[in-house]
């Protein structure tokens, strides 16, 4: 197997994953952001999106927090040049960088996001203590990535419609960690205040309005029933972290 890193190094497969992010998992960013426009209080002000890619989460962060700049970090360039095409403007910047060494002086942040990337940091446990030193006195990180920890069952009914990147799939999940695993690692950062769901949406939005509008919303990502309801079982497959600032009340 390549290392799952191996992914996103080239232009080429800079511009791929691009095209192959909206299809596939933009449902599922859409429905972590909800998530976590859900457990923010007050409309954070400065945002850092870590191991932001091709900056896919942007239009979700600003519709959900018009107010905030927004800072997206990436360990590698040919996917932060695709982004900065594409979004850049006064109220963005894409810094090169590692999760686990943020760029120099970069700040604190109210709202740290990272979508799908925690799995590939080579040490986690320095990243997860990186990001708990940058959050602002009220802030909130929340790391949503696939865990290895599901089913067969589900496992396979998510990845039957999805043949052209079965093995992509798999190869990820073979290299994220388990609900365990991850509470290990945040022992070992030291990090008590912390919080994971590990429930697919289906039970985490039990409320009916939200439930509605996030359905409508949904439609928007695709037109096949048969491949909303593979990505609503893709979804069932991510782990949502939240970690408060330490001391945190
Ligand atoms: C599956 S992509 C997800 C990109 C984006 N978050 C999204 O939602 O489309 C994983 C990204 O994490 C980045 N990455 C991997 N290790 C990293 C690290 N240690 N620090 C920062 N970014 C990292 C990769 O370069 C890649 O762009």
């Amino acid at each position: 197997m390549n290392h799952p890193q191996d992914w996103y190094k080239t232009k080429e497969q800079a511009e791929g994953y691009q095209e192959f992010q909206k299809s596939y998992m933009g449902p599922s960013r859409f429905l972590c952001l909800q998530l976590a426009g859900r457990k923010i209080g007050t409309s954070p002000l400065r945002i850092l999106d870590l191991g932001c890619g091709t900056g896919a989460a942007v239009p979700m962060l600003r519709e959900l927090f018009p107010e905030a700049k927004i800072t997206g970090v990436d360990i590698e360039p040919e996917m932060l040049d695709v982004a900065k095409r594409l979004y850049e403007d006064s109220n963005i910047e894409f810094l090169e960088g590692s999760s686990q060494k943020f760029p120099y002086e970069i700040g604190e942040f109210d709202f740290i996001f990272s979508f799908s990337s925690f799995r590939l940091w080579d040490n986690p446990v320095l990243c997860l203590k990186e990001i708990q030193k940058h959050l602002s006195a009220n802030g909130l990180a929340y790391i949503a990535d696939l865990r290895k920890d599901i089913s067969s069952q589900i496992q396979s009914e998510a990845l039957k419609k999805t043949s052209d990147f079965k093995s992509l799939v798999e190869e990820q999940i073979e290299s994220a960690y388990t609900i365990d695993e991850v509470e290990n690692l945040l022992d070992k950062a030291d990090i008590s205040d912390y919080l994971i769901y590990d429930q697919p949406f289906s039970v985490l939005f039990q409320n009916r309005a939200q439930q509605k509008r996030i359905t409508e919303k949904l439609a928007e990502f695709t037109i096949d029933s048969d491949a909303l309801n593979a990505k609503q079982n893709l979804h069932s497959m991510l782990y949502h972290l939240f970690i408060y600032p330490e001391n945190h009340e």
